[in-house]
């Protein structure tokens, strides 16, 4: 199987981390993934902030977690609800994703740029999680300010980084083959 192929399969949704932090290079790399995604009409409408004050983190895990107490989802509401449930997975670095609202497939090519890093982080054998939880958190603008996101952008979602505990590497949830036509 080749690299792409590989990383793509063996990536997994990570939610255990050693607490040392990924070196510079490795998040450049990772950065530049995200940067070459495809975005409609080229807009490239993307802004990452990289987190990594933990106690920053920990802001966003307790604000996150506030909001998701107070849903009427209940399986939601149960994670706000305790105490041992942490959003960001105690994961060393959190990567917030905006896009320009201005631009019509904003979100979509943020999506684009999140799988990207995702992979690349797979590749270079470092774990991620993609996290929605966190943007309960951050969507408030006051919040939003706190990161510097750029006027006239909105945070879409977040995902975290971090070595891979040992022994943690999750089994791989079953998949549905059963979503394809033909049309031949
Ligand atoms: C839009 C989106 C939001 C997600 N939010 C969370 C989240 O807040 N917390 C979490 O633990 N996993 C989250 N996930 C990860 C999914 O649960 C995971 O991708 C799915 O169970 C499949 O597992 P895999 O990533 O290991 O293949 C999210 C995934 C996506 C695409």
């Amino acid at each position: 199987m080749n690299e792409v192929l590989k990383a793509i399969k063996s990536r997994r949704s990570l939610r255990k981390y050693r607490p040392e932090q990924i070196k510079q290079e490795e998040l450049n790399m990772i950065i530049e993934a995200g940067i070459y995604a495809p975005s409609g009409h080229n807009s490239q409408p993307w802004h990452f902030t990289i987190v990594q004050d933990r106690k920053v983190i920990e802001h966003i895990n307790d604000i996150s977690k506030k909001i998701m107490a107070t849903m009427e989802i209940e399986w939601i509401k149960n994670l706000g609800l305790d105490p041992d449930f942490d959003v960001t997975y105690k994961a060393p670095t959190l990567v917030v994703v905006s896009g320009k609202k201005d631009v019509p497939s904003s979100e979509i090519d943020c999506c684009a740029a999140v799988q990207n890093m995702l992979l690349a982080a797979e590749s270079l054998d470092i774990g991620s999680v993609w996290l929605g939880f966190v943007i309960f958190g951050i969507k408030n603008q006051e919040e939003a300010k706190k990161l510097n996101v750029p006027e006239g952008y909105e945070p879409y979602y977040a995902f975290v980084l971090g070595y891979k505990e040992k022994d943690s590497y999750p089994d791989v949830p079953s998949r549905n083959y059963d979503v394809v036509n033909y049309i031949r």
